[in-house]
């Protein structure tokens, strides 16, 4: 791999296709690769009919790329496919930062997910309990019976349990069993659900208990990522800020959900981009967020003497091989942009960026505010807005931001009439020089 602090220095200034070759470079990616990614190599839309049912095309998302990533020691370049204009630039930017003054380190706690079995009026708990315990490995040998392919590749059901709920009606206990499973690189719902179901018929004979639902559970409790992220020698103030926005989302489920938000904008970008299922991550972290009954913030900063740490633990089952993640072209060639083989590797990255983006948006946050960055890039979002071609969209976009320099905003009537006056009239047709800014 090239050095990539010099290597991607100016990156966001280069054109498209510079930007393609560095990281074609950088990741050792194919021609053919590069032009799946630059979108010269069509997707063929009958490729959707796999996917999803009723087709009726292709909804395209930007692709771009995050740099100054330094996760684990490794330099890499994170693919982001998201519609909000700054996160990628947020992310860059506070990656350097993170990168020139401290480190960005990731670790796994477990891979077991979860399936559950429910029985949703139990009329004897204690037998259902004992039944389930005296053939624990029996069901365990049973469940791996349905997912053969899974023990080839070391993965399969390793535990079983038991969970009572009350249900407060009088009409018995629910029960529920837990398989535990290690689905190796694929995200698992497939997998542990054919498992679920397959055991039905047997558990419902052996307890002579009544099965309700069998399906995953998305709080995958057993397979959480860590991301801990040191900047060392930071501006007090800095610092003092960064730690009262965390107090702010600990005190007030207001505050933490945004908090939260802001950490999915960098988690989310990524799991689009290698094709996984953001909405289990989405459901899963908000979850595992109000594991004490409270909803609480996914991250937490604190001063330590001098240095700023921050960490972030989240359950994200994510997968590398199987679904989407397999079969559609543009994922295959980010996954070779991340270079990583394994899902643990991936939900690592997820975590490091979603904290790192947490960082860019509390400094922000608790500094110049948020609406500075948002908008500078909002410049161009309003100039194609109002309709100004791929000529005028620079100048469009320049003396956008130079108002928003004078007057603090910029709205879509100023951009209609910054579009109107390069075009040598105002927008209501007659001539104006009302924003002349030369
Ligand atoms: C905007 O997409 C995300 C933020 O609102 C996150 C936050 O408030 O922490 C900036």
């Amino acid at each position: 791999m090239l050095e990539n602090e010099s290597f991607f220095r100016g990156f966001y200034k280069l054109s498209r296709k510079e930007r393609l070759r560095k990281i074609q470079l950088f990741c050792g990616l194919s021609e053919h690769d590069a032009k799946v990614l630059s979108g010269e190599v069509p997707i063929d839309p009958a490729l959707a009919e796999n996917f999803i049912e009723n087709v009726i095309g292709y909804y395209p998302m930007p692709l771009g790329a995050a740099t100054n990533f330094n996760i684990d020691g490794t330099d890499m370049i994170i693919p982001m496919a998201v519609e909000e204009t700054s996160i990628i630039a947020a992310a860059s930017a506070t990656a350097k930062w993170v990168k020139e003054h401290g480190t960005i380190r990731t670790h796994s706690k477990g891979k077991l997910i979860i399936g559950q079995i429910q029985f949703p009026s139990v009329k004897n708990t204690a037998r259902l309990r004992e039944v389930v315990h005296s053939n624990r490995k029996e069901l365990i040998d049973r469940a791996n019976y349905f997912v053969p392919g899974l023990v080839r590749r070391g993965g399969g059901v390793r535990d079983i349990s038991v969970r009572e709920l009350s249900r407060g009606d009088g009409d018995g206990d629910m029960v529920v069993i837990h398989v535990h499973c290690d689905p190796c690189d694929a995200m698992g719902a497939n997998l542990i659900n054919q498992v679920c179901e397959g055991l039905k018929p047997a558990l419902e004979e052996l307890t002579g208990e009544k099965i309700g639902i069998c399906i995953l559970s998305n709080l995958v409790e057993g397979c959480l990522s860590v991301a801990e992220v040191i900047v060392r020698n930071v501006n007090p103030g800095i610092g003092k800020g960064i730690e009262e926005a965390t107090l702010f989302a600990k005190l007030d489920p207001f505050r933490a959900t945004t908090h939260n938000k802001g950490v999915l904008n960098g988690i989310d970008p990524i799991l689009i981009a290698t094709g996984n299922d953001w909405r289990a991550v989405e459901a899963a972290i908000h979850a595992y967020a109000a594991r004490s009954g409270r909803y609480q913030p996914i991250t937490e900063w604190k001063m330590d003497g001098a240095d700023l740490v921050g960490r972030m633990e989240a359950p994200i089952a994510v997968g590398v091989v199987g679904g989407v993640t397999k079969s559609h072209p543009v994922s295959q060639v980010v996954l070779k942009m991340l270079n990583v083989k394994s899902s643990e590797e991936l939900a690592r990255i997820c975590v490091a960026v979603g904290l790192v983006q947490n960082l860019a948006a509390l400094k922000a946050l608790s500094t110049v505010g948020i609406v500075k960055g948002h908008m500078r890039l909002h410049a161009g979002n309003l100039a194609y807005a109002v309709g100004a071609n791929i000529e005028e969209l620079p100048t469009v976009r320049e003396r956008l931001a130079l108002l928003l320099k004078q007057e603090k905003k910029i709205d879509m009537s100023m951009a209609r009439d910054v579009l109107a006056e390069i075009r040598g009239q105002s927008s209501d047709g007659s001539r104006s020089n009302q924003f002349s800014i030369n």
